[in-house]
């Protein structure tokens, strides 16, 4: 979707917003897919209500982009524009045992940044890519953790009632990859409160986390991680796996040879390649387990 009406163009640069036209959302994303729109690039939170209210009145949908490491994006002319936020500095402010990030921050680098100043508990999260926004919108954890447990504010644009809210910590709840955020809020910051731990020992956990990761997992190919969720009690990277179904393709998207829930575009995948090995997967695992998968991935779909 392009912007042309010149009275919102020349209105972006005045709310501080950035317009970088025909961005590729292949470009953006880790799984590296996706078609071409306008990219819209946020600098001041306090402008969202007033861009989105000019956005609204000129028609013209919009998607939130966190860092594009849990997304898949379909082809072609996309049919919104994308906002995403561009992170303010300082982007982490640490007040005792209290980190303030700003969303748009890098997860592992915030996880490094606290654990240089001897605040530990998010090591299990260092080899996850993406932004603090979009950890905190997916309750992203690995190795026995997990973001919400430590989160006790969070401000967001709350579309619904189109203003910046504060929301505490008990005001929210954090489920497996799962919260109560509305699909269309947007997280702007969040206040995390970190227990002390020594760099030494923050390092020796984080450590011990990237070697398990590396052993498992796929990391220098494009992927958006695991596809789809762990049903309770089960692993959806065994069941593809017991199946014989790693190393599976349609075109480019190929089921990892390393872990099989995780699929790669291992050259030029296109959306539609995704979404059908995605969908072939799905189907057998449910003829042969009798358990339908649920995407971890989100899909950007019309
Ligand atoms: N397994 C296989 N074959 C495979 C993959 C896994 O047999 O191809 C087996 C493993 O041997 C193990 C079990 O399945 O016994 C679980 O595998 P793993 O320890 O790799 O963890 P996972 O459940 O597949 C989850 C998260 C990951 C997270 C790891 C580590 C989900 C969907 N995935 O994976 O998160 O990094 O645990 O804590 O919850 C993500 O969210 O994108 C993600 C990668």
């Amino acid at each position: 979707m392009r912007i042309e009406d010149p009275k919102i163009v020349a209105a972006l640069p005045e709310l501080g917003v950035e317009l970088r036209p025909g961005t590729s959302l292949a470009d953006l994303t880790s799984l590296g897919i996706g078609g071409n729109t306008d990219l819209l690039r946020i600098k001041k939170h306090e402008v969202i209500p007033d861009l989105l209210s000019l956005l609204d009145t000129n028609h013209i949908p919009h998607r939130f982009l966190g860092g594009g490491s849990n997304l898949l994006v379909i082809d072609g002319d996309l049919p919104w524009v994308v906002l995403q936020l561009v992170a303010s500095d300082p982007d982490i402010v640490l007040e005792g045992n209290f980190a303030l990030v700003d969303a748009a921050a890098d997860l592992g680098r915030t996880v490094t940044y606290c654990a240089k100043n001897d605040l530990g508990g998010m090591e299990g999260l260092i080899g996850v890519p993406g932004t603090v926004g979009g950890a905190l919108r997916m309750n992203a954890g690995a190795y026995g953790m997990q973001i919400g447990s430590y989160v006790r504010e969070v401000k967001l644009y709350r579309a619904a009632q189109r203003r910046i809210e504060l929301l505490r910590g008990h005001q929210i709840s954090f489920e497996y990859r799962h919260t109560s955020f509305a699909p269309d809020d947007m997280m702007l910051s969040v206040k995390l409160e970190l227990p002390s731990k020594s760099f030494k020992e923050i390092l020796q956990g984080i450590r011990i986390c990237n070697e398990k990761r590396r052993a498992s997992q796929p990391l220098g190919q494009k992927s958006a991680g695991c596809i789809f969720k762990n049903p309770p009690g089960a692993s959806a990277g065994r069941m593809i796996d017991e199946l014989g179904l790693k190393g599976l393709s349609v075109g480019d998207a190929r089921v990892s040879d390393r872990h099989a829930n995780f699929f790669v575009n291992a050259g030029k995948a296109s959306a539609i390649d995704m979404h059908a090995l995605i969908a072939d997967v799905r189907e057998r695992v449910q003829k042969n387990f009798g358990m339908e998968l649920e995407n971890e991935v989100v899909f950007w779909n019309a």
